[in-house]
């Protein structure tokens, strides 16, 4: 593996090799370890053209515990405002030695122009481009969910929300399909759900007490507002109404269901506020997963030789 762009495409032995490599750096994303020095040398530009406060952090603490220096490109101050294009600033960062650039783009298939040109020693990560791929995220949701129920091939998983412009949907459906997860349901309005998800093997549902009912794991999704035209909006209240996670509706679950969201959460527009601090509630597990899980694809991609 040079890069990692995509979760689409990777075997079933590789994403358990990545998660078992992120099991053995929870000692170290712990801090019972300080730092281990598999990029000792090698210096990780962060490159977030889109906001963000878990990927871009925990990145950065992932790169640091790996003994990286990491340099944190603020794209508001940058060059790019003055009309500096993607490929220049690449070739420019190249330049300064980069090993390693993270890639945040609000147009999908940004961190894959990257790849094809930088240069052959450089590694590529993508962390969410448009509404294409979001593979880091994908793989913390798969460590997350394997930490608490331990086989894949058994669970019934809800992704619920606005799949259309989710990133995170789409790298989960592509893991937890290569994962053998036997039933994985698209909840969601009509305009929120893309109906070619049947064609992936994905039971489309649109409304919600069939699409969570004894469901052992529910991921939730933020409404994209920043991806959406006005017509296409709905309001947060009637989302709630009709989509939004309440404990009632948790009750549909299976007892042991876990509730996962990539975050930004919106209290009360798709989740209750009483359910995202509940004891289902995984949320803020899956973001300190997320920094072995980062630890474990950057070692893997650009580690020294032990
Ligand atoms: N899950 C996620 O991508 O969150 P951020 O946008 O804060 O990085």
């Amino acid at each position: 593996l040079v890069h990692l762009l995509s979760i689409e495409g990777l075997p079933r032995a590789v994403l358990h090799h990545i998660l078992d490599t992120a099991s053995t750096f929870l000692s170290v994303s712990d801090r019972e370890v300080k730092k281990v020095p598999l990029l000792r040398g090698k210096s990780v530009f962060n490159l977030f053209f889109e906001n963000s406060t878990r990927t871009r952090t925990t990145f950065e603490i992932a790169a640091k515990r790996l003994s990286a220096d990491v340099i944190n490109l603020d794209i508001a101050k940058s060059s790019a405002s003055k009309g500096e294009s993607l490929l220049d600033t690449i070739a420019n960062l190249s330049a300064m030695h980069a090993d390693m650039f993270v890639v945040r783009h609000s147009e999908s298939g940004a961190p894959y122009l990257i790849a094809q040109h930088c240069a052959p020693h450089v590694h590529v990560v993508n962390a969410g481009d448009g509404r294409h791929a979001h593979p880091t995220q994908g793989l913390l949701d798969m460590y997350t969910i394997r930490h608490y129920k331990k086989d894949f091939t058994k669970l019934r998983v809800a992704i619920v929300g606005d799949i259309v412009h989710s990133r995170v949907a789409r790298s989960d459906i592509h893991a937890l399909t290569t994962l053998g997860v036997p039933e994985i349901r698209a909840v969601g309005p009509k305009t929120l759900v893309p109906g070619d998800l049947r064609e992936m093997g994905v039971r489309v549902c649109h409304d919600m007490a069939e699409g969570i009912k004894d469901a052992d794991v529910i991921i939730m999704l933020r409404l994209q507002n920043e991806r959406m035209s006005g017509a296409m909006l709905p309001s947060a209240g009637e989302f709630f109404k009709s989509y939004g996670l309440t404990e009632e509706k948790l009750a549909l679950a299976a007892p042991d269901c876990i509730v996962m969201h990539p975050g930004p959460i919106n209290r009360g527009v798709e989740i209750d506020s009483s359910v995202a601090d509940g004891q289902h509630s995984v949320i803020l597990p899956q973001v300190t997963f997320g920094i072995a899980v980062r630890m474990a694809v950057m070692s893997i991609i650009a580690g020294n030789e032990a």
